[in-house]
């Protein structure tokens, strides 16, 4: 083929997701289909209520996962543990021994869904990541300061000044993992710092800036935390998700919450990707020219920096325009998934 001619399909090794949000009870069995279609593994956020502490709730939590898998999808969940200022270095130990869980999410008290048993402060938490540290089991950083006087657009810059960069200084051989980056100052932090360090990207960061929200009015679907950013911000995640560098990564960030608790007087924060991930990620990879480097992005880098074995598998990707349905059934209620009745040029086809 021609370079000039822009590709009609693409054929890439089976993605996994390294960071999704898939609920519970009858909104997870809605919901996990869409991933399990097109992903062989997603990383589990645990901020469930009551949130995911222990290996023995993770593994609860695995067994209702795999319980509501439809029979003709393949899907491995990797668990998390939410830690909190009371998580033992044992139930470290407890993780590490067990072959489901593969982190540890750490979110400051306050910061987002369902974090209010999350972290109050780090010190608290000092012998439970000095285990980790050394045991190598990753920490998953929601990378925001919740102080109320740091201006919302700025909590995650202030978020690795303030915290990121002492943490690393204290345990240099933790492995972390910087959730949801959204600023250039996270990739250029991500690019640069020494030590065991990766960040996933989302596909609604790639795709929007803040603007995306107010658009002619409030867009409740467009809002997530950490918030859109200015468009230097983008660019500098396309070029981050883009450049090849292993330590950037695809994690959605897929999280479903009831229409009507979006378009709310308090709206939730959270976009659903999950129905039309892939398809989002090649728009935005194709945006930038690099549609040659999403494979790595998606299937390669988040495998080898979490120390598991690459997909063997594949998935392909036509341009095959299709309108984004407008809602889906979920639960008692429906979920609006991004750009809900818009044209999408790419479709998902197996
Ligand atoms: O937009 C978000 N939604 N960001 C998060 O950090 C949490 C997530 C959720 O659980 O709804
Ligand atoms: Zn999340």
């Amino acid at each position: 083929m021609s370079d000039s001619l822009p590709p009609s399909s693409i054929t890439l090794t089976r993605p996994d997701d390294w960071h999704l949000h898939l609920r519970d009870g009858a909104v997870l069995r809605d919901v996990l289909p869409h991933t399990a279609r097109q992903f062989a593994r997603a990383i589990v956020m645990p901020n469930l209520k009551p949130p995911v502490t222990t290996v023995a709730l993770a593994k609860a939590y695995y067994e209702r996962i795999m319980a509501v898998l439809p029979s003709d999808l393949k899907f491995e969940p990797l668990m998390t543990l939410y830690l909190t200022d009371n998580t033992a270095p044992e139930e470290i130990k407890r993780a590490v021994d067990c072959s489901f869980v593969h982190g540890v999410k750490l979110y400051p008290a306050g910061a987002t869904t369902n974090s209010d048993a999350g972290v109050t402060n780090l010190k608290h938490c000092m012998t439970t990541l000095e285990m980790m540290q050394a045991e190598g089991l990753p920490l998953l950083i929601h990378g925001e300061v919740t102080d109320g006087d740091i201006d919302l657009f700025d909590r995650e810059a202030v978020f690795i000044e303030k915290i990121l960069i002492p943490l690393r200084k204290q345990l240099p051989a933790l492995k972390v993992v910087f959730e949801h980056i959204t600023t250039y100052q996270a990739a250029d932090y991500v690019r640069e710092a020494d030590g065991p360090i990766a960040a996933t990207i989302t596909a609604h960061h790639l795709l929007y800036n803040r603007n995306a929200i107010f658009k002619g009015g409030i867009r409740p679907h467009y809002y997530c935390l950490p918030v859109l950013k200015r468009e230097i911000h983008r660019q500098a995640l396309l070029k981050a998700a883009g450049s090849g560098n292993p330590r950037f990564f695809l994690g959605t960030d897929s999280a479903p919450h009831a229409k009507g608790l979006k378009e709310h007087a308090c709206g939730c924060a959270g976009c659903y990707t999950a129905l039309h991930a892939m398809e989002l990620y090649a728009q935005a990879f194709e945006e930038m020219g690099a549609l040659n480097k999403l494979e790595a992005f998606a299937s390669f880098h988040g495998p080898d920096f979490y120390g598991l074995p690459r997909n063997q598998d594949q998935i392909t990707i036509e341009r095959s325009p299709w309108h984004i349905p407008e809602e889906l059934p979920m639960a008692e209620t429906t979920v609006v998934p991004l750009d809900a009745g818009q044209l999408l040029q790419w479709k998902f086809v197996g």
